[in-house]
């Protein structure tokens, strides 16, 4: 069953009900300034950092769900109703939600009158512009009211949920003219404040939540809008808020417009006041200025939509799927840059408060993203790296606002340095740009210990190398990708932390996955020193990593598989030993990726054991069968219920390593058919069992053992987007950038024809046209440039500008 569909023409999901299975969200925003809404008009906005800048309230895994928002109310009548459908809920005579590419708008109609609200973050503006049209419909003069209302955050959301003790005592407002500015703690140690304006002259306010909702109503029956008159209430402790009301008279027919604005502004400490305790409100009023007609608004969302047709049109297929054709062009880089801006922080799933940037989240994220803005990856880039230690281990998790790592959680996972490697290659090798190597940066964000980013990385390799257990494969430390696969934690006693509780520092417990991804990725490193002239580096480096692809040959290998680990007893964990958990997907993935028994069939044996132990119709599980009871030596992945999460749950992120090794093997079918599988828009048709907005991936899809087998959960911020990203457009469709080119190497469903991709790559445009006559799988005949025979697969750099045609035969 389906709630919307794709409109590919203006890449939108129209949502045709406001009651989704869970609220289906978009984001707004591209730098700095953020907004999470949802179908109803529900979510929060802040600035940089979802916990230290959050600028509205949201409260969390509330009754009903999704609490908190842009709520605006029209009363007309006794009828009041929410152009959003929430918080009221009066059934609308029309409803329509639109999202976009960084904007979404929702029209409904209730009793002749209807209302479009278009909500986006302009470009380049640190606030969201909510465009409000209200229409009579009628042949009578309607005499309406419309109430808007935002409640704001104390701006740390993490002691904004816990302290009330001072919070209900600390907040502060100033209301001038149309505009009702939050200035909490501006008065001692903050020099910023927000505000939430119209572009209309009002008829009342209340910026106190408590007397505009009354005492004992929630956001579905305030007392201002039921009684007609806003209480012109001050916000001064408690729980400030900002509400406008504006009385509307609409001729029949007529359409009226009012343009609200929720903005956020720093001021230099010189400048702070404008008169004693009265804030310095010019640069609001700038903002304010810059959005006070239609017009400024339309000319902001054009340029919107050109910023993204710039993005999109870096990769584009044309392909008889159309499937395939919206995710790639559209929804997945979309994703691919939401997830690069938000790493794992804000979204229905994640509080905002909690996790920050994750090290290894970003580094992987960039690979899907690399390719939209490089130069925002170099940033981002360094910063990661400037919170690494020297000793190449780091800061699991970093303050997106501070760019300091978090102490909270500190270090040891042990797979996250060789992501920071496998982030720079991409970045690499889509720019060209080898000086980002010699850039330095801080180890542990202390700007007088720095290394240059070749030494991050060289550290980041040598922390495996120097790291090894008994068998000689990597001690894993606190844990690898599998965030709760904590082999040196083994907790008893219920609130310690899996991801803290234990010693990071075990000598015992190995990780395959990280060895594998150690051969992967190693190779990198190996190519970047060569072209510094380090050879003898680069020799070392390379021998390492055979050493390695050896211990994982003897010591990793399982007979039918790759083991996934070793327990801090030495015990084997994935193995056809095991009672539960014998085999796991992410071994598998990542051994066949690095390239490992490809030679002697034991890869394809192992892709095979994953085909027939883990796959099921939703996708692959990550492992079988599921823990049934609780493991102290495995640690988190056994405490969640079978079939949910790392308990052998779908878990979306890494069926790609599977799809793209089946593509080092050659199997096409099998790595499209993967790709269909866990590919939201193929699973669009059974959204009433997904559940999750089916325009983007989800982190999890419950799996087989589950009760609610086959429905997703944890959407929009996953890794699952960069690597579906990596898996399609690289190695499936197969445009693979290289250091020195464009590799053209596609590995599809034998039935594909032909397609054509046009990729931008360091200024030039390949028009790629692929065409596959045998119907093979993979395999390149033959490719021409320009007319030209070209030897070899891989593009050469063409240089800025000009279109090139590449006609491919597969065979
Ligand atoms: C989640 C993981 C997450 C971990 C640490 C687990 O419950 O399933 O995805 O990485 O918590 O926050
Ligand atoms: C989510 C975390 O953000 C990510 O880092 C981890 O790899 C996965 N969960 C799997 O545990």
């Amino acid at each position: 069953m389906k709630f919307g569909y794709f409109d590919d023409q203006n890449r939108e999901y129209v949502i045709q009900t406001p009651q989704t299975p869970f609220p289906w969200i978009n984001y707004l925003g591209n730098r700095d300034f953020f907004g999470l809404i949802s179908n109803t008009a529900g979510g929060y906005n802040f600035y940089k950092d979802a916990r230290l800048r959050r600028i509205t309230r949201f409260r969390y895994n509330n009754i009903p769900v999704d609490n908190g928002g842009r709520y605006y109310y029209v009363k007309d009548g006794d009828t009041v109703w929410n152009p959003g459908f929430k918080p009221c809920k009066t059934g609308p005579d029309d409803y329509e939600c639109r999202h976009g590419l960084g904007y979404t708008r929702i029209t409904s109609a209730k009793n002749g009158v209807s209302a479009s609200l278009l909500a986006f973050v302009p470009l380049d503006y640190n606030g969201e512009v909510n465009q409000l049209t209200l229409k009579n419909n009628t042949a009578e003069t309607k005499q309406i009211q419309l109430f808007s209302l935002r409640e704001w955050c104390l701006w740390d959301a993490s002691d904004d949920m816990l302290n009330f003790q001072r919070n209900f005592s600390t907040g502060q407002v100033e209301v001038k003219d149309s505009v009702i500015y939050h200035k909490t703690e501006y008065r001692e140690r903050r020099n910023h404040y927000a505000f939430f304006s119209v572009n209309a002259k009002i008829d009342g306010f209340d910026s106190q939540l408590q007397d505009f909702l009354g005492m004992y109503n929630g956001f579905d029956a305030p007392q201002a809008v039921l009684s007609g008159s806003a209480t012109g209430s001050v916000g001064d402790g408690w729980q400030p808020c900002a509400s406008h009301q504006i009385n509307v008279t609409l001729l029949p027919d007529e359409e009226k417009s009012f343009i609200f604005i929720l903005g956020y502004v720093e001021v230099p400490e010189a400048d702070k006041w404008e008169s004693p305790h009265v804030i310095n409100k010019k640069p609001a009023l700038q903002m304010i200025d810059q959005f006070s007609t239609d017009g400024q608004v339309e000319r902001a969302m054009a340029s919107l939509a050109s910023y993204w047709e710039r993005l999109l049109r870096l990769y584009r297929v044309e392909i008889d799927d159309e499937k395939t054709a919206r995710m790639v062009n559209i929804w997945n880089p979309y994703q691919c840059m939401v997830t690069f801006n938000m790493s794992r922080s804000a979204s229905y799933f994640e509080s905002g408060v909690g996790r920050g940037l994750g090290f290894r989240d970003s580094s992987q994220d960039l690979l899907g993203f690399v390719h939209q803005i490089p130069e925002r990856a170099r940033e981002r880039i360094l910063d990661i790296a400037s919170t690494q230690f020297r000793d190449g281990g780091c800061y699991h998790q970093y303050q997106p606002l501070t760019k300091k790592g978090n102490n909270d959680i500190g270090g040891g996972f042990n797979d996250d340095p060789l992501w920071l490697i496998a982030g720079t290659a991409a970045y690499i090798k889509e720019t060209g740009d080898f000086s980002i190597l010699d850039e330095q940066t801080p180890y542990d964000s202390n700007p007088d210990d720095t290394g240059t980013l070749l030494e991050h990385l060289t550290a980041s390799f040598n922390h495996v190398v120097e790291n090894k257990g008994p068998h000689g494969l990597p001690l894993i430390g606190r844990a690898d990708w599998n965030d709760c696969l904590n082999l040196n934690c083994h907790s008893t006693e219920p609130g310690q932390s899996f991801q803290t509780y234990g010693t990071a520092d075990g000598r015992v417990a190995e990780s395959v996955l990280i060895a594998g991804m150690f051969v992967a990725i190693g190779p990198e490193l190996v190519e970047l020193y060569k072209r510094k002239g380090l050879d003898s580096k680069a020799h070392e480096a390379q021998q390492e990593i055979e050493k390695m692809r050896q211990t994982v040959l003897t010591h990793g290998y399982d007979g039918e598989w790759f083991l996934r680990a070793y327990d801090a007893f030495g015990e084997k964990i994935g193995s056809k030993d095991c009672e539960e958990g014998k085999i796991f997907i992410e071994s598998q993935g990542y051994c066949v990726m690095a390239g490992i028994g490809v030679e002697d069939g034991k890869a394809l044996k192992a892709l095979n054991s994953v085909r027939d132990i883990l796959e099921c119709d939703h996708g692959i599980v990550i492992q079988q069968p599921a823990y049934q009871t609780y493991h102290s030596n495995l640690g988190e992945c056994s405490s969640y219920p079978p079939g949910y999460k790392e308990n052998a749950g779908i878990f979306c992120h890494n069926n790609p390593w599977i799809m793209i090794a089946e593509t080092v093997l050659g199997r096409g079918d099998r790595a499209f058919d993967l790709y269909r599988k866990i590919c939201p828009a193929f699973r669009e048709e059974i959204s009433d069992l997904h559940r999750t907005e089916p325009y983007v991936y989800s982190q999890m899809i419950a799996g087989k053992d589950a009760g609610r087998m086959g429905e997703a959960k944890n959407s929009w911020l996953t890794g699952t987007a960069a690597w579906n990203f990596v898996a399609i457009s690289q190695a499936i469709l197969g445009i693979k950038p290289q250091y020195d080119g464009l590799l053209v190497d596609p590995c599809i469903p034998s039935v594909w024809k032909e397609y054509t991709v046009t990729r931008v790559f360091r200024g030039a445009i390949y028009e790629i046209h692929v065409t596959n006559p045998g119907n093979v799988q993979k395999g390149v005949r033959s490719v021409t440039v320009d007319g030209k025979p070209l030897e070899g697969n891989v593009l050469p750099v063409l240089g800025e500008g000009a279109k090139h045609i590449v006609e491919v035969v597969m065979g």
